[in-house]
């Protein structure tokens, strides 16, 4: 799970990184009264789960609570990147005397952990990182042993940390790496971390992304999930504890087993460039047992997005043999009546798949196509989304 930049200065300011959380408000309304507690002169800072802020005008600086409201109002329902900003943060302005970038992460490709740190940062890291790739140090972290002093030392040395702010990035760097391990955080990003003007040091900004599978040893970390940012269909689907990801194409998948639905949005993906461009829709994992229920379930959902135009549903029968996913799929189309009103085109494949194919072939529904190929499938998904 990803965290908005409040949330991570939450989590910073639990671990003693010094930060200034600042006060959020999903109301222009509130604004003046928030910068009014933080001493007049504030920032403005769009909240939302996307990079590049900045330079998108989300966040901007206000002289006084009056200004503070009007950069409110212009932020809030603001578009940044797809992501409609909800929530602003009104923080104290800080008196920036030089921005560093700072970040451990996971490196999945070398299997170990990475911290990556320059006394460039600011909002144009990216550019620095290509172009004076030397400005930006790169030092790898052994899991095993972590960040210790050494370690500390190491990344200060790399970094080239000028020397008045180097027993601050020390500690500064200990509880970030705090924050990294008891959070089971796969990424803690600084940037900017700033020397203020009294020659204090203050992360600005935060960027968090909390590893999933160990939420059962966060219980917290649940009230981070905010409700009105989740797509309605991936909440709907929840309830039904089907695994559903809502993309942005027009040809509905269904499968079972994650590894074939990841295949499937491949092969659409593929077979869709002959067809407009056409793209899957969504991940819908049906898992082992295909039952009427689940299947229904599963339409329901994808036929509930409106961008749907064609469903795919792509079934190797194994344990549950195709014959069921083929009673599954006659069961979901009748309990869904007029709802059913998208082309489906089903491949099945596997155990008993004779028998599968003879029900759906009695069955006879208008809105059905067999196909016995997974791309003849594809194909005729994504030329039915395009039609
Ligand atoms: N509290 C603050 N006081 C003064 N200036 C600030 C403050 N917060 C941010 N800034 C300035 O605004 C710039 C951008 O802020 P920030 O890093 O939070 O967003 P961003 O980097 O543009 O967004 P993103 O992290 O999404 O890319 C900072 O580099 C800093 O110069
Ligand atoms: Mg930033």
């Amino acid at each position: 799970m990803d965290l908005m930049e409040y949330q991570a200065k939450e989590l910073f300011a639990k671990h003693g990184v010094p930060v200034t959380v600042g006060t959020v408000i999903t109301d222009a309304a509130d604004a003046e009264s928030a910068a009014e507690a933080h001493g007049g002169k504030v920032v403005v800072k769009a909240q939302v789960k996307t990079g590049g802020r900045g330079k998108a005008g989300g966040v901007k600086l206000a002289n006084n609570p009056q200004e503070a409201a009007e950069k409110a109002g212009e932020i809030l329902g603001m578009d940044i990147k797809g992501h409609t900003v909800h929530r602003v943060l009104i923080a104290p302005a800080a008196e920036i005397a030089e921005e560093y970038y700072f970040s451990f992460l996971l490196d999945r490709a070398n299997r170990n952990y990475l911290c990556i740190a320059s006394i460039e940062g600011g909002v144009e890291i990216e550019v620095t990182a290509k172009e004076k790739p030397d400005a930006v140090a790169k030092v790898a972290i052994d899991p095993q042993t972590g960040v210790d002093d050494a370690k500390v030392d190491e990344i200060i040395e790399a970094t080239r940390f000028p020397e008045d702010v180097r027993d601050l990035a020390r500690d500064m760097i200990k509880k970030l790496w705090k924050v990294f391990v008891e959070e089971d955080a796969t990424l803690v990003e600084v940037n900017p971390l700033v020397k203020l003007g009294d020659g204090s040091l203050e992360a600005l900004d935060g960027k968090v992304s909390l590893d999933g599978n160990a939420d059962f040893r966060h219980e917290d970390h649940a009230g981070f999930e905010l409700v009105e940012d989740v797509d309605p269909l991936e909440l709907a689907a929840a309830e039904k504890d089907l695994n559903y990801v809502k993309l942005d194409g027009a040809v509905g998948i269904i499968g079972n087993g994650a590894g074939l639905v990841m295949s499937t949005l491949d092969v659409v993906a593929y077979a869709g460039e002959a067809h407009g461009g056409v793209k899957p829709a969504n991940f819908l994992d049906i898992g082992g047992g295909a039952s009427a229920q689940v299947m229904t379930d599963g339409l329901h959902i994808i036929l509930g997005d409106d961008q749907v135009k064609s469903v795919f549903v792509n079934v190797f029968g194994g344990i549950t043999a195709c014959d069921a996913v083929a009673n599954g799929i006659v069961g979901a189309l009748d309990a869904l009546g007029d709802e059913a009103n998208k082309p489906l085109v089903v491949r099945l494949d596997g155990n008993n798949v004779e028998e599968g194919r003879r029900i759906l072939d009695e069955a006879d529904h208008p809105l059905v196509t067999i196909m016995d190929t997974m791309d003849g499938a594809a194909d005729k998904a994504a030329e039915l989304a395009n039609a």
